[in-house]
Parts: structure tokens; C-alpha cells; sequence
């Protein structure tokens, strides 16, 4: 197969942003950032390529891409990286009544949602990398490229970075199996979300 994995820095056409924001829209829809407007979802791509502490990479098949994955530093750059644009975000979620996805920004900005780890769990998962989305096309999941994507970009970050364990959370029970059957995650807890909690991950990776 001919795969492509490539990683975004400072700068992003305009073909592979939209083509992001579309698989973001169908893939990724229980996300917060799936509820925000293109113009925002546009702003928060510009700042993942801008920010030494976010990374943004997608799969291409013979030049289309099919997948991306998006990668904080730590949890908490994914709220400091985006401080320019909060007003904006608020306001969108606000005006298009998505009250509940405010609840849940607030929860996770205080921390509040990570009450029920352990103090271990709680220091792994404020202290790794985290795999915030991630996506492949529907006419091409479950062909193994979800799973081939994922361990080239970790090799990529292991080979930068010295970090021990990489984090990600999910709603979904089949993603749940794709994290723990095919790429060996364990779960290590939760986190409080109305009204769907966060299964919460980690691998080891060093
Ligand atoms: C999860 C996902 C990235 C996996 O990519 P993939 O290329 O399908 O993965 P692989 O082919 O390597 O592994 C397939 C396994 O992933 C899981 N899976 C397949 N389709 C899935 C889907 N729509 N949603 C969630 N998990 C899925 C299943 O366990 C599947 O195993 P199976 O083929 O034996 O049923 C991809 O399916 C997807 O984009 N899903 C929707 C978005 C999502 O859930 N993202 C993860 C949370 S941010």
C-alpha cells in the first residue's frame, strides 16, 4: 500500500485543511471541536501547525488523505495553546446552543474531570503526550490502516521526544477495541463527561 504519513509544521494548504476539517465532521463527530464552526475548526489548524507543543499529522493514499492525527505535548497545551481563541469558542458554542459541550470544556479546564484517577494515573496522563483525535475515512477503516498510522507516528515522536508513555481518550466502544486489541493500550481509568464519560489510555512507548 502506498501510504504517505506526513506531518505538518507552521504551515498547511488550504485542499489538506478542508480535507481535515470534513474527516473531523464525519469521523470525529462526538468531539468538541466537531461543534464549532469551520471558521474556528480553521483557527484551531492553524494554531496545531503553529505550536511547537501540538502536532498534526495525516495519512495520504496516492496523494488523498484518508487520516489525521492530532498530538498534544501535554493535556494542558490543549487548553494554554488555544488562549487567543477561547472568546471565539465560547461565543460559537453559545450561539449554537451547545450548552452541554460548555459544561464539559469547563469541567476539563478546571481538571474536575480527572477526579476519579489515581494520583499515578492522574501525574502519566498530565505528564505525556496525548493523542487527542484521530481519524481514517470510512471506505478505509478496518483495512489495518488506522493501526499501521498510529505506530509510524509514534515512532516518529519516539525518535524526537523522550517520553515514556503516550495517553487518549475515547467514547466509543469499538475505537475502545481498536486501542486495546489492535494497538495494545490498557485503560486506566476515566473521565466525568456529561453524559458520556471518557475511557481513559495509556501505552507504554519507551
Ligand atoms: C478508530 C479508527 C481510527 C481505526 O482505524 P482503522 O483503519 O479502522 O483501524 P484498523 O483497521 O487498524 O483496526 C480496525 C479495528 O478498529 C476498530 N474500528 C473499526 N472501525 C471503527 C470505527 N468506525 N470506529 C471505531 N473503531 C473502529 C475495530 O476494532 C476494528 O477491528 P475489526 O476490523 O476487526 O472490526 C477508525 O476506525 C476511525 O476513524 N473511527 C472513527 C473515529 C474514531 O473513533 N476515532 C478514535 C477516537 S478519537
Amino acid at each position: 500500500m502506498n501510504l504517505k504519513i506526513k506531518e505538518y509544521k507552521n504551515s498547511i494548504d488550504e485542499v489538506t485543511k478542508s480535507k481535515i476539517i470534513s474527516l473531523l465532521r464525519e469521523e470525529n463527530s462526538d468531539s468538541i471541536l466537531a461543534k464549532l464552526s469551520s471558521d474556528n475548526i480553521d483557527s484551531f489548524i492553524e494554531i496545531l501547525v503553529r505550536s511547537n507543543k501540538l502536532n498534526l499529522f495525516t495519512c495520504e493514499l496516492n496523494n488523498e488523505v484518508i487520516g489525521y492525527a492530532t498530538f498534544a505535548n501535554k493535556p494542558s497545551f490543549l487548553v494554554s495553546e488555544f488562549y487567543e481563541i477561547k472568546y471565539k469558542i465560547f461565543l460559537n458554542l453559545l450561539i449554537n446552543f451547545h450548552f452541554l459541550t460548555i459544561l464539559n470544556l469547563l469541567i476539563s479546564i478546571v481538571r474536575v474531570d480527572i477526579i476519579l484517577l489515581n494520583k499515578t494515573n492522574k501525574q502519566l496522563l498530565e505528564s505525556n503526550f496525548n493523542l487527542n483525535l484521530l481519524a481514517i475515512k470510512k471506505k478505509y477503516q478496518s483495512k489495518g490502516i488506522g493501526k499501521l498510522f498510529l505506530e509510524e507516528i509514534l515512532k516518529k515522536i519516539k525518535a524526537q521526544n523522550l517520553i515514556l508513555y503516550i495517553t487518549c481518550e475515547t467514547y466509543d466502544d469499538r475505537a475502545l477495541d481498536f486501542y486495546i486489541k489492535k494497538c495494545n493500550f490498557e485503560k486506566i481509568g476515566i473521565k466525568l463527561r456529561f453524559f458520556k464519560n471518557l475511557h481513559v489510555l495509556s501505552k507504554k512507548i519507551n
